[in-house]
């Protein structure tokens, strides 16, 4: 029904909004380092503002329309044999890059299920926002629980080692003379991402260690 060049574009598009969503999460998260009230009151603030619902919505959608569209160009890309036109690129990536190239869907599936989790037990959850770090710590303090967020800030990190230089190709930001650069860049942004959500993780369970 659509172009592979349309799906690319909200796929593009979708990932850019998440992107910036996930940014913008983990500045808030990393307020726990500054105390809890800190980010009780940032979390008060966030709940009082008009554009929350509209925000939340945008977040929500761009997740569906994400993983919908890149489902398919996966599935349009493996009926058309398209994974080998990149074997002989692949070839001069580094081991992690080849396994976050090869491992997009999969990776994905799992930040899905990760996401499931996560909101099931954090935002729908009924809880008052003033009490968003007791919810945080006692939620990452218990094991299983903390193994799955590390596990789902290390997907992140490869998801997006690999989805940021897709994303940037697709809205045609792509510069042949700057693709290591841009790839280094990509891969910082992604691992450092990850290692901010498992800082949390780490935080909440530093007098526990
Ligand atoms: C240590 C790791 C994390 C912590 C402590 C955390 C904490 C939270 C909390 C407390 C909420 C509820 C916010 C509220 O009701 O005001 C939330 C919502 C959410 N989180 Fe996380 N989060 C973490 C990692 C992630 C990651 C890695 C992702 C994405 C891959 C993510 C995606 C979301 C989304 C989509 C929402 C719902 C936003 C909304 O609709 O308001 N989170 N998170």
């Amino acid at each position: 029904m659509f172009s592979n060049m349309v799906l690319k574009l909200a796929a593009a598009l979708s990932g850019l909004v998440l992107i910036l969503f996930v940014g913008f999460h983990l500045t808030t998260n990393l307020l726990l380092w500054r105390g809890a009230e800190a980010l009780d009151r940032a979390a008060i603030a966030l709940h009082n503002q008009v554009w929350l619902p509209a925000a939340e919505a945008i977040v929500l959608t761009a997740i569906a329309v994400h993983f919908l569209t890149v489902l398919i160009l996966a599935w349009r890309n493996r009926q058309a044999r398209g994974p080998q036109a990149y074997a002989q690129w692949q070839s001069k990536q580094t081991s992690w890059l080849r396994w976050a190239a090869n491992s997009t869907v999969i990776s994905g599936s799992g930040l899905a299920v990760f996401l499931l989790v996560h909101l099931q037990g954090m935002r729908w959850r009924e809880h008052d926002p003033s009490q968003t770090s007791s919810l945080i710590l006692q939620t990452l303090q218990q094991p299983a629980i903390a193994l799955l967020y590390g596990l789902g800030a290390a997907v992140l990190a490869l998801h997006l080692s690999h989805g940021l230089r897709s994303m940037a190709r697709s809205l045609g930001l792509f510069y042949p003379q700057w693709a290591i650069a841009g790839q280094r860049v990509a891969i910082a942004i992604a691992i450092g991402l990850g290692i901010g959500f498992i800082s949390i993780i780490a935080l909440a369970n530093r007098t526990l260690i």
